[in-house]
């Protein structure tokens, strides 16, 4: 299942995967050290937070099933951070640092009405996450740079009408490397098969069943310490969606569920040890990693992806995308 150095390139060249979408030198990008993190933004007191950002205390992980009347709050939830993440990344440029990604996404948090989750969420200092190249998330919005050739991942989650939204996607800076297109391609569409693969009254498990093989035939790797997460209510909520395949895991899927499905992959070892920030996640052996994320309803049927704007545009793909691609 797994690839091999001189097994062919997946991508169909005839290459062999080392010296194609394996190539380990153009794969490698610049180590990114920690920046300087300015002051928290402030959000006008109109703008109601979740409870946490005024007690210091997060609520416990419990499971976010939603009725008629929550669902049209969490889908304008999940419409607002797909709307913050899609005009958050447009602004992805070389020499732009991911401060600035911050203040324009947070704005837009604002003059949208919503709480950026982030903020404050147990100490958090930033309105999203930015994990460019070699971290694999929680990266702190500072004063470095974009360079050409770069990937960052946005995440963005909007509080609106008592609702967390949750979606990420990760982009390419200037001239996109063909090596690190291999990875953040085969990530979106990881994340959309392990969608596409929810029923109703059947196990959670068929997500990571969907992912891992995938990722691991195009030789990445998938993060196992972290996974999505129950939301609606809560931010991070019951169930723990692993994108592993688990054989301990026994979660059941039933219509009105909502949960994220994020998943990060790797070009290197998926190890990795937090920064002295408390927050960034660095890849061991720095290699780069990427990950997108969506917000789905469990429908009667399958799964539903909520995190897209009122007329369908999201940065993290769509299930008429993956068709497209497989
Ligand atoms: N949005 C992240 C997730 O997908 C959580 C970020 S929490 C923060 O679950 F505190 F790091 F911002
Ligand atoms: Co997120
Ligand atoms: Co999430």
């Amino acid at each position: 299942m797994k690839l091999k150095a001189n097994d062919p390139c997946w991508c169909g060249s005839r290459d062999k995967h080392k010296r194609c979408h394996g190539d380990r030198s153009a794969l490698a990008r610049p180590a990114v050290a920690l920046g300087n993190v300015s002051a928290p933004r402030s959000v006008p007191d109109e703008i109601a937070r979740p409870s946490y950002v005024t007690t210091g205390i997060v609520p416990p992980p419990t499971p976010q099933i939603q009725d008629a009347e929550s669902l049209i709050r969490l889908r304008r939830a999940c419409a607002v951070a797909a709307e913050i993440l899609l005009r958050t990344g447009g602004q992805v440029d070389v020499g732009v640092t991911t401060e600035e990604l911050d203040r324009v996404a947070h704005d837009l948090h604002v003059e949208l009405g919503a709480y950026p989750s982030d903020l404050g969420y147990r100490g958090f200092p930033k309105s999203i996450c930015t994990s460019v190249n070699g971290v694999v998330c929680h990266g702190i919005p500072d004063d470095r740079p974009l360079e050409d050739g770069d990937i960052v991942n946005i995440d963005v989650t909007a509080f609106v009408d008592g609702m967390h939204g949750d979606t990420s996607a990760t982009f390419h800076v200037g001239t996109p490397v063909t090596a690190l297109a291999g990875l953040v391609d085969t990530t979106r569409e990881a994340t959309l098969r392990g969608i596409a693969a929810i029923r109703p009254f059947e196990p959670l498990q068929r997500i990571a069943e969907a992912i891992e093989p995938f990722a691991e035939s195009r030789g990445y790797r998938v993060v196992r310490e972290y996974g999505g997460h129950g939301i609606g209510e809560t931010f991070h909520g019951a169930p723990h969606v692993s994108h592993h395949v688990d054989r301990h895991d026994d979660v059941v899927v039933v219509p009105g569920m909502t949960f994220t499905v994020e998943p990060m992959l790797c070009s290197g070892r998926a190890r990795f040890h937090r920064a002295r920030d408390g927050w960034t996640e660095h890849a061991d052996d720095d290699r780069p990693c990427a990950q997108f994320e969506h917000t789905v309803l469990v429908t009667d049927t399958a799964a539903e992806i909520l995190t897209t704007t009122h007329d369908g545009r999201t940065a993290a793909g769509t299930l008429h995308d993956l068709e497209r691609a497989r």
